[in-house]
């Protein structure tokens, strides 16, 4: 027997709704249909003034949501398997131990079955080179490794095996966004398939952003998600940006996300922004020396004679044991 309301048919599928939404639906029993009405299980009586009633109701069959549970493997190495993985548009990307490698396939079947939203998995290998591609295996699911990934209002194909992608940095793009003033003009000089440029554009009203990047495929990429969300004002161009990017007007903004390497790129940067002018710089440091090596940068560039000053600095992700990815607003004076 089971704790439940009566509702007219009609009213349905408003108070099931209402009772998701307030945490109130007893999700251990199926809803079921009594002549005009039907029996919704709840979890506390009384609901919305409808009178709480037991009634036999069927138990719901619960799905097992955790890939680790379903993976058919040696049980000695149940313990080893990764307890988070990334997910890009219906692909999950997961890093697997080389003991857990043998059993790549059997890890990638459970995933996709744990997750009725998931067309195919693949293996995370690193990302690896100049243009920082990942190594990705495909280990279950049917396709290709191209696949459409959302994020806030914005629909970007994405291929991990031909261009770098980072569903992680989703609340930092957005809170670039959410900084750009009317008008700006703004320069992402490694802009992969143009996650920053293209969340800005949907979000805010720069007058323009110039989109660059070295990888071909990665600039077909950001055509392609250009068009798709029908935005305007992104200019892809395909190139080094150290070299390229003097050819462009004076930035008000200048994404800077080559962790490896951006500060690098430092000087060319900071010769083509305005007075006031915001540089969002990624870059892996430390985690004990993150102070020091900020400051020292700093110091070097006003060597250089640029005039800055960190605003902000902001740990993104976990790199290493002793690592991190960091992101310092850098404004010049
Ligand atoms: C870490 S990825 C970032 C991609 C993108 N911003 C994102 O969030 O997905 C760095 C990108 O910089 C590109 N890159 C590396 N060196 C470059 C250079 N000298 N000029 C332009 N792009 C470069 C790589 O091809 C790669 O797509």
């Amino acid at each position: 027997m089971a704790l439940c309301i009566r509702v007219p048919k009609e009213k349905g599928e408003e108070v099931r709704d209402t009772l998701i939404s307030s945490g109130l639906l007893d999700r251990g029993f199926k809803i079921r249909s009594d002549g005009d009405s039907i029996l919704i299980p709840v979890i506390s009586s009384g609901f919305g003034g409808y009178d709480t009633i037991d009634a036999d109701l069927e138990l719901a069959e619960r799905r097992e949501t955790d890939y680790r549970n379903l993976a058919d493997i040696p049980d000695v190495l149940r313990e080893m398997l990764p307890t988070s993985y990334d997910v890009i548009g219906d692909i999950a990307v997961i890093k697997l131990s080389d003991d857990l490698l043998p059993y790549a396939s059997a890890v990638g079947n459970a995933l996709l079955k744990a997750s009725s939203s998931l067309r195919a998995a693949m293996t995370d290998g690193g990302v690896k080179g100049d243009m920082r591609l990942r190594e990705v295996t495909m280990i279950a699911g049917t396709g290709t490794s191209e696949t459409r990934h959302k994020e806030f209002g914005v629909t970007m194909i994405v291929d991990p095996a031909k261009a770098y992608f980072n569903p992680r940095l989703s609340t930092e793009r957005m809170r670039i966004a959410s900084l750009v003033r009317g008008g700006e003009i703004i320069i992402d000089m490694f802009a992969g398939v143009a996650p920053f440029p293209l969340v800005i554009a949907k979000h805010s009203e720069p007058s323009a952003i110039y989109a660059i990047d070295v990888n071909k495929d990665a600039v077909g990429m950001m055509e392609r998600n250009i068009r798709l969300n029908k935005l305007t004002g992104i200019i892809p161009i395909c190139g080094d940006a150290g070299i390229l990017i003097s050819d462009l007007p004076p930035a008000d903004r200048i994404i800077m996300n080559l962790p490896q390497a951006a500060d690098l790129f430092l000087h060319a940067a900071l010769t083509n922004i305005r007075s006031g002018g915001t540089i969002h710089l990624h870059k892996i440091m430390e985690r004990s020396t993150s102070s020091e090596m900020i400051s020292k940068l700093i110091e070097d560039m006003n060597g250089k004679g640029h005039r800055i000053r960190a605003d902000r600095i902001a740990e993104l992700k976990t790199y290493s044991p002793t690592m991190s990815v960091y992101v310092i607003d850098i404004v010049r004076s």
